[in-house]
């Protein structure tokens, strides 16, 4: 029998929600998605660059950069692309953590963290949410040691949607200036949060971020990496020099190129859905975590019953299992139109169930 490493055969496998069933037909609300179809100009782009006869080429990204550069508002010195941010979770991991390194993260979190951790034998130290999902903010602080390789930082966090303040994370970086700070900002485009401003004070900042969630782009998976140029020259050591696709990059550049339509879809998510299911839920009495990005937990009586009566009906939310929000599921919110189908469809299942 062929074996792998004790401790990788020690992990546990990722389970995505709803493996094995044909995600198409329903309303999505369960990964965080763009729950729109692409825009037609994104789709033509990826047309016609498959019809200029280049993707038997490796891919080239120098134009790609400068226009991202532009975007993110840094030198592109400062950048380093990847396959999706999970991979650029990857990477960073890998240049700071080796057996028995210690990163830092509060939990629940997102999984890649820990599982990457755990195929490069490190050690998870977690700090818990409290019971209002609010980030521990004194008792992270009281379990940072010096020998902490890697601090990890989600802002907003998925799955509880917390937001961190800009304050916070500069005392961070600040007191820990000799710890590298990984800020995921996947969802920067819904929060316009972001400490980029920090970079320039404190090098040992690195930021992640995504075209899978505003950009509708989860499929051709394209993230990438900010921080200063010299973490940026050793992440180039670690990623393969074509690790993200041409079609991705087509894609990206057609979204940065015309933005109309997804900033407008944001806005929609952000000042009209969102709000309109927080009303919801406070006048059905149904308990929900609303967080600061496009997502949210939400608590019923019986999240089972809920979560498969919505899916019954078309709709994929998704049950967390981790603790603190094993009796939630998280959901993430589409455009109005989608918005109100969803609250029809729960105003029926609380008719039917709680009369
Ligand atoms: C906080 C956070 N980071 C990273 C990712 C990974 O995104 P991707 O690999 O699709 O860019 C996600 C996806 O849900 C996320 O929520």
């Amino acid at each position: 029998m062929i074996k792998v490493k004790s401790h990788i055969a020690a992990m546990g496998p990722y389970k995505p929600p709803w493996t094995g069933l044909d995600r198409s037909g329903y309303l999505r609300l369960d990964l965080n998605e763009n729950t729109l179809d692409p825009p037609d100009h994104v789709k033509e782009a990826l047309k016609s660059y498959i019809d200029s006869n280049r993707i038997q080429m490796y891919p080239e990204y120098e134009q790609f950069m400068l226009k991202l550069s532009d975007y993110a508002q840094t030198d592109s010195n400062q950048l380093i692309l990847s396959n999706g941010s999970d991979q650029g979770i990857e990477l960073i991991l890998h240049a700071f953590l080796g057996d028995g390194d210690i990163m830092m993260i509060a939990r629940p979190e997102f999984p890649i963290f820990t599982q990457v951790a755990g195929v490069l034998n490190a050690k998870v130290r977690e700090v818990s949410f409290d019971e209002n999902m609010d980030f521990p903010f004194n008792a992270f602080m009281d379990a940072i040691t010096s020998d902490v390789r890697l601090i990890v930082l989600i802002n907003p966090n998925n799955p509880t949607g917390t937001p961190l303040e800009p304050e916070k994370i500069e005392t961070i970086l600040k007191k820990y200036s000799h710890i590298p700070v990984l800020l995921d900002e996947a969802y920067y485009e819904y929060t316009q949060a972001t400490s980029i401003g920090l970079l320039k004070t404190y090098p040992n900042l690195v930021i992640t971020r995504t075209f899978s969630k505003a950009f509708a782009m989860a499929g051709l998976r394209l993230g990438y990496i900010i921080a200063n140029p010299e973490i940026i020259s050793q992440l180039y050591k670690i990623r393969g020099p074509f690790d993200v696709n041409s079609c991705a990059i087509a894609a990206a550049q057609s979204q940065l190129d015309s933005p109309g339509i997804w900033k407008a879809y944001i806005k929609e998510t952000m000042t009209r859905s969102k709000p309109f299911l927080e009303n919801f839920f406070e006048e059905k009495k149904v308990r929900y975590f609303p967080g600061a990005a496009h997502f949210m937990l939400v608590q019923p009586q019986n999240r089972d019953h809920v979560v498969s009566y919505l899916k019954d009906h078309g709709i994929l939310v998704r049950p967390m299992f981790a603790p603190l929000i094993e009796k939630t599921f998280r959901m993430c919110v589409g455009s109005m139109e989608q918005t109100k189908r969803f609250a029809t469809v729960y105003e029926k299942y609380l008719q039917e169930f709680y009369p």
